[in-house]
C-alpha cells in the first residue's frame, strides 16, 4: 500500500482540473514573448562569463565544438520538453511530467533537484551580475567597496592595500529583491521588460560577432584542437569534451520556457517554438560568439571573468566594450527574471500538490502571480546570494539540470506507453531513440563534471528525501483517502 503510494501516478486528467481550478494564472503569453522568455534564460553567464575559462583551460579554439556537441544533447532533450509541455500545458515543468510518467517520489526528487537549477543558478548569474555592474561603474568612481562585492567571509584587498574580509554581495542581493518584486507585480510587465531587454541584448551579441567578423586573425585558430597536456580534459579530444560540459551551463533556460505553458495563449502551437526557436537561436549566435572570440583573441589569453568584454577589447572600438558590457548586464538580469519566475510556478504546482504548503501556490488576486511562493523564493535566494561562495556552484546547478533532462527523456517514454491514446499535438520523431539518445548524451555530459559535484548532487537529494519524508508524504493530496478529488 505504501509503496503503490510512494509511486502512484497522476492521472493526466488532473492536471488540468487541480491547476485550473487553484491556479487560476492570467493567459497572457504568445509566440514571440515566450520564444524571448526562452532567449531571456539562456543567454547570459554561460557565454559572458563561462565561455573563456572553457577555451582557455580545455578546449582552445575548438571550443565552438564544444558548443556544438553541448547543443545537440540539448536539442534531443528539447524535443522531449516540447511533446511534453504540449501534452501537459500546466505549471512545474519537469517535475509536472515526471508526477504523470514516475509517480509522486521521483516527482518530489526533480522538483527538489529543480531548486539547484533555478534558485542556485540565479544566485550565480546574481553574482555574475554584481561583478558586471561594478566594471561598468568603475570608470565613474560609482564602484562598491570590495566589503559588499563578495560572498561573506571572503578574503579582500581594500583600495588602500590593507587586508580584510567581505560583508556579503550586496548588489547581486539587491537585483535579485528587485526583480521578484517585478515579477510580484505581474507577469504581463515583466514579460514586456524581459522582451526589451532579450532585444537589446541580441543585438549586442549581433553586433560582437559581425563586427568581430572583421577583426578575426585565422592564426588565432591554428592550432584548433590544440595537443592534450597530458591530463583528461585539457585539450585534444577529451578537452572538447569537457569544455561540452562546461559550456552546457549557457543553454540552461530553454526548459524553463515550458513552465509558462499554463500563461500561454496557445501552447500547443507556442510551446514548440519557444521551446525549440529560443535554443536555436542561442545556438547559432554561441557557435559565433566563440568563433569569433578565439579568433581575435588568442585562446590561451581568454581565462577572465569577462571574455567577450576583452574580445571587444581586442578588437579596439570603445562603444563595441561599451555595448558590451551593457548587453551583459541585460543579458544577466533577464536569466534571473526567467528563472525566478519558473521556480515560483514550480513551487506553485507542488503546492497544489499538497507536497508544499498551500501559500506556495496562492495567487495574488489583483496581480494575478503566486506572489506568497515569489517572495519566499527571493528572500532565500538573495540570502545565498549575498552570503554563499558561488564559483563552484555553476557545476552543481549544471549537474542538478542534466539530472532532470535525464528524466524527462524517461517520461516521453513511458507516457507513450501508458497513455498512448492522449492527442499529443507535438510528437517527437523516432521514441525511444531519440530520447535514449538524449539521456546518453546528458550522461556523456555528467561524466565530464567532477566526481565532488557528483557527491553533493547526491547530499542535495538525500535532504530532499528528508523533507518529503517529513512533510510531503503526510500532506499528499493523491495520497489522501479520495486521491485527492477534494
Ligand atoms: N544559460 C544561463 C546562463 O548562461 C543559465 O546564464
Amino acid at each position: 500500500m505504501e509503496q503503490k503510494g510512494l509511486f502512484a501516478r497522476k492521472a493526466l486528467a488532473d492536471f488540468g482540473v487541480a491547476d485550473g481550478n487553484r491556479a487560476p494564472v492570467a493567459k497572457v503569453l504568445g509566440p514571440v514573448s515566450i520564444t524571448a522568455l526562452g532567449i531571456g534564460a539562456i543567454i547570459g553567464a554561460g557565454i559572458f562569463v563561462l565561455t573563456g575559462t572553457a577555451a582557455a583551460l580545455y578546449a582552445g579554439p575548438a571550443l565552438t565544438l564544444s558548443f556544438v556537441l553541448a547543443a545537440i544533447a540539448c536539442a534531443l532533450v528539447a524535443f522531449c520538453y516540447a511533446e511534453l509541455a504540449t501534452l501537459l500545458p500546466v505549471q512545474g515543468s519537469t517535475y509536472t511530467y515526471t508526477y504523470a510518467a514516475m509517480g509522486e517520489l521521483v516527482a518530489w526528487t526533480i522538483g527538489w533537484d529543480l531548486i539547484l537549477e533555478y534558485s542556485m543558478g540565479v544566485a550565480a548569474v546574481a553574482c555574475g551580475w554584481s561583478a558586471y555592474l561594478n566594471e561598468l561603474l568603475k570608470p565613474a568612481g560609482l564602484d562598491a567597496p570590495p566589503e559588499f562585492l563578495a560572498a561573506t567571509g571572503t578574503a579582500i584587498v581594500r583600495a588602500d592595500g590593507s587586508a580584510g574580509v567581505a560583508t556579503g554581495n550586496l548588489p547581486a542581493a539587491l537585483i535579485v529583491l528587485a526583480i521578484t518584486l517585478l515579477l510580484i507585480l505581474g507577469t504581463r510587465e515583466s514579460v514586456r521588460l524581459n522582451n526589451v531587454m532579450v532585444g537589446i541584448k541580441l543585438t549586442v551579441v549581433l553586433a560582437f560577432v559581425l563586427v568581430g567578423a572583421g577583426y578575426v586573425d585565422t592564426a588565432n585558430w591554428v592550432p584548433y584542437i590544440p595537443p592534450n597536456s597530458g591530463t583528461f580534459g585539457q585539450f585534444g579530444v577529451s578537452g572538447i569534451l569537457h569544455g561540452a560540459s562546461v559550456v552546457f551551463f549557457a543553454y540552461i533556460g530553454f526548459d524553463a520556457v515550458s513552465n509558462c505553458a499554463q500563461e500561454a495563449r496557445r501552447p500547443q502551437r507556442d510551446m514548440p517554438v519557444g521551446i525549440l526557436g529560443s535554443l536555436s537561436i542561442a545556438t547559432v549566435l554561441y557557435i559565433a560568439v566563440a568563433a569569433v572570440l578565439t579568433g581575435v583573441v588568442p585562446y590561451t589569453k581568454l581565462n577572465v571573468a569577462d571574455p567577450v568584454l576583452e574580445g571587444a577589447q581586442a578588437i579596439g572600438l570603445g562603444w563595441l566594450s561599451l555595448l558590451v558590457e551593457v548587453g551583459a548586464l541585460l543579458g544577466l538580469t533577464t536569466v534571473i527574471l526567467v528563472l525566478l519566475y519558473g521556480q515560483s510556478r514550480i513551487l506553485a504546482m507542488m503546492a497544489v500538490d499538497g507536497l508544499l504548503p498551500g501559500v506556495f501556490a496562492r495567487v495574488h488576486p489583483r496581480f494575478g502571480t503566486p506572489w506568497i511562493s515569489q517572495a519566499i523564493i527571493g528572500l532565500g535566494v538573495a540570502a545565498v546570494a549575498f552570503t554563499t561562495p558561488l564559483d563552484t556552484l555553476g557545476e552543481l546547478v549544471g549537474a542538478g539540470t542534466l539530472f532532470a533532462f535525464i528524466l524527462v527523456c524517461v517520461a516521453v517514454i513511458r507516457l507513450r506507453r501508458s497513455e498512448p491514446d492522449t492527442p499529443r499535438p507535438f510528437r517527437v520523431p523516432h521514441v525511444p531513440l531519440m530520447p535514449v539518445l538524449g539521456m546518453l548524451a546528458c550522461l556523456g555530459l555528467l561524466a565530464g563534471l567532477s566526481l565532488f559535484t557528483w557527491v553533493r548532487l547526491a547530499a542535495w537529494i538525500v535532504l530532499g528525501l528528508a523533507v518529503y519524508a517529513l512533510y510531503g508524504r503526510r500532506h499528499s493530496r493523491l495520497r489522501r483517502p479520495d486521491g485527492g478529488a477534494a
